[in-house]
């Protein structure tokens, strides 16, 4: 295994000032929010609404990498230009999503599991011959009446740890993903203490999996009450609790920790993460940054629906975003700057 290079590709992923973008939704996941804004859910729509996202003018100001799906990663641009050739063209470094969904997990109603491994090799190694730096996995935990168990947690936790050594030894960044999701009405102590306890279980093991914790990147979410929970916490009580339990579970040796958005309005997203560099610059020993999907992509997709003559000022909205969280992963973020 190439250490130093997976050092290498999970610095220039975390450079100042940049985060990265998720555009890696699944065609069913990219078909229902296509759905929402009334595009058509084909192939064509979603290859077009992927061009539109990649040749954003001046989005590698801001995004030092994309996280792409196995059918975006092989198109191209309607002029027969690969997209990873106009994403490393934008000094954008390309990634990929490579589990293959959350899936029921058996004998836990209510509870998935992350599926993937089976034949994970031979897929990174053709990721790799492609072009790809780093990968994706993610796992679903859920809040809920008895849930999560101690059961869903640690197949979800192994699951990650094999998926990262398996990347790692093909030669790619693995982004460890374990989402603890927003739905319900817990509070947000609830979700600290589920966030702390899935944290420690991913940890865990991936020490015992031997992954090399400098060359790896988290993907968690912040620590947020349920989205119907009456009482919604205010920005510095949403940081400090993220911090926090962040500070508890996640090693030194990480060398960054770049935050999902999870249904989170972009602002509230932008606001938040910035908020967390204001509060605790200097005591963050990660470098802490955005892997959003919907807090950048959300005004865009609904400002295209479709139209070819909106890709501009879609493209305009989305760089608005990715230009207000690369203020916010400098604590630079302000409302006025938003509303400019
Ligand atoms: P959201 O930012 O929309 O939560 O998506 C991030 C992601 O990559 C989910 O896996």
């Amino acid at each position: 295994m190439n250490s130093e290079r997976l050092k290498s590709t999970a610095q220039a992923m975390l450079a100042e000032g940049k985060g990265l973008l998720a555009m890696d939704e699944s065609n069913p996941t990219c078909n229902k929010r296509f759905a929402k804004a009334g595009i058509p859910q084909t192939e064509e729509a979603r290859r077009s609404y992927r061009e539109l996202i990649v040749t954003t003018p001046g989005l590698g100001e801001y995004i030092s990498g994309v996280i792409l799906y196995d059918e975006t990663i092989r198109q191209k641009k309607k002029d027969g230009t690969a997209f990873l050739k106009v994403i490393t063209n934008a000094g954008i470094i390309p990634g990929i999503k490579v589990d293959t969904g959350a899936k029921d997990l058996a004998g836990f109603p209510g509870e998935k599991v992350t599926e993937g491994l089976d034949g994970l090799p031979g897929r990174v190694a053709e990721y790799v011959q492609m072009g790809a730096r780093f990968a994706k996995w993610r796992a679903v935990i859920a809040i809920g009446a008895g849930i999560p168990s101690e059961g869903c947690i640690d197949a979800n936790a192994h699951a990650l740890a094999r998926y990262a050594a398996i990347c790692q030894e093909a030669g790619l960044v693995p982004v460890v993903e374990p989402e603890v999701v927003m739905d319900g009405s817990h509070s947000l102590e609830r979700c600290f203490e589920v966030s702390q306890q899935a944290l420690r279980a991913v940890f865990n093991q991936l020490h015992t999996q031997r992954v090399v914790l400098e060359g790896m990147i988290l993907k968690p979410n912040m620590v947020l009450s349920g989205k119907d929970c009456p009482h919604q916490d205010d920005v510095g009580q949403v940081v400090d609790a993220t911090v926090r339990c962040l500070l508890r579970t996640v090693p030194a040796a990480v060398p960054g920790i770049a935050f999902l958005s999870g249904g989170q309005s972009g602002e509230q997203a932008s606001a938040r993460l910035n908020a967390m560099h204001v509060r605790f610059a200097s005591k963050l020993p990660w470098a802490v940054t955005f892997s959003f999907a919907r807090a950048i992509q959300h005004p865009a997709l609904d400002i295209w629906s479709g139209h070819e003559a909106k890709v501009k000022a879609a493209q305009q909205a989305l760089l608005h975003r990715a230009r207000c969280n690369g203020a916010a992963r400098r604590g630079k973020y302000t409302a006025a700057l938003d509303n400019s």
